[in-house]
C-alpha cells in the first residue's frame, strides 16, 4: 500500500501524512526532508548553490538517514542530527534552488524509491511530496492533493514557528515567495491523474486524517 500526499507549503501535508500513517499503521516518508538535508549539507560545506555539478555530487555522496517512523521523525546527514537545522529559514529560503537541480532530483528519487520498496514488506507507506504521485510512485493506490487557502496556510505556518521569530508579514512573504519558486520546480512535474483533492481550509487535522483514512480503506 502506497499513499501519496502532496500540496503547497502550509497546506498541512506533513501533519496529515504523519497522522494517516499513524492511524493506519504505515511507515511515513517526508521527501521534502531529503531535499532539505542536501541543501543543509551544501550550505554547511559552503558550496556555491549555483554550481549544479558540485551540489549534485554532494547529493550522491551524502550519507543520509531519514526516519520512516511517523511518531519519531529524525534526519541524520553524514552522522549529524539535522532534524531541526533543516527547518531553519536559511534552508527554507534556498531549498527550491536545490530542488530544481535535475541530478539532485535523480539521486533523491532513487533513494526515495528504495525506502518505499523496503516499506512494502511492513504493510506500506505514506509518502509526502510534490512529485510522488506523478514521478516517484506513480503506482500509488491513493493519491491525495491537499489544498488550503493562503490565509489558512499562513496561520498554520505561524503556529508551527516559535512565536515572535518572524512577523506575519515576513511569513506571508516567505510563503508567497516559495510558492513562486516552487512553480519553477513544478515545470519538471506533470499533473497527476486520479488524484483526490482535499481542501483542508475548514477542516481540523483530525477531520482531514479521517477523510484520507476512509479513502484508503475503500
Ligand atoms: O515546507 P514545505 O512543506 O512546503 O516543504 P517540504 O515538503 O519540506 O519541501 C521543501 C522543498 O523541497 C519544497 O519547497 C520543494 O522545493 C522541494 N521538494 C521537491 O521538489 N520535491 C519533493 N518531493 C519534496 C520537496
Amino acid at each position: 500500500m502506497i499513499i501519496a500526499v502532496d500540496g503547497p507549503s502550509g497546506s498541512g501535508k506533513s501533519s496529515t501524512a504523519r497522522g494517516v500513517a499513524t492511524r493506519l499503521g504505515l511507515r511515513y516518508l517526508d521527501t521534502g526532508a531529503t531535499y532539505r538535508a542536501v541543501t543543509w549539507s551544501a550550505v554547511d560545506r559552503g558550496l556555491d548553490l549555483d554550481d549544479t555539478a558540485a551540489v549534485a555530487q554532494r547529493a550522491r555522496e551524502l550519507e543520509l538517514e531519514v526516519s520512516t517512523d511517523p511518531s519519531n521523525q529524525f534526519v541524520i546527514a553524514d552522522g549529524t542530527d539535522v532534524t531541526a537545522a533543516i527547518r531553519e529559514p536559511r534552508i527554507s529560503e534556498v531549498v527550491s534552488k536545490i530542488a530544481t537541480n535535475l541530478d539532485v532530483r535523480k539521486e533523491l528519487i532513487r533513494r526515495q524509491r528504495a525506502v518505499i520498496d523496503a516499506a512494502q514488506s511492513s504493510g506500506g507507506i505514506v509518502v509526502e511530496g510534490r512529485d510522488i504521485a506523478t514521478v516517484v510512485a506513480t503506482d500509488a493506490e491513493l493519491k491525495v492533493h491537499l489544498t488550503a487557502d493562503q490565509d489558512a496556510r499562513m496561520s498554520r505556518r505561524a503556529a508551527e514557528l516559535e512565536s515572535g521569530s518572524v512577523t506575519a508579514e515576513q511569513l506571508r512573504d516567505q510563503i508567497v515567495r516559495r510558492d513562486a519558486d516552487d512553480a519553477t520546480v513544478s515545470q519538471f512535474l506533470v499533473a497527476s491523474d486520479g488524484a483526490v483533492t482535499v481542501d483542508s481550509t475548514h477542516l481540523t487535522l483530525e477531520e482531514v486524517v479521517d477523510v484520507i483514512s476512509r479513502l484508503a480503506k475503500e
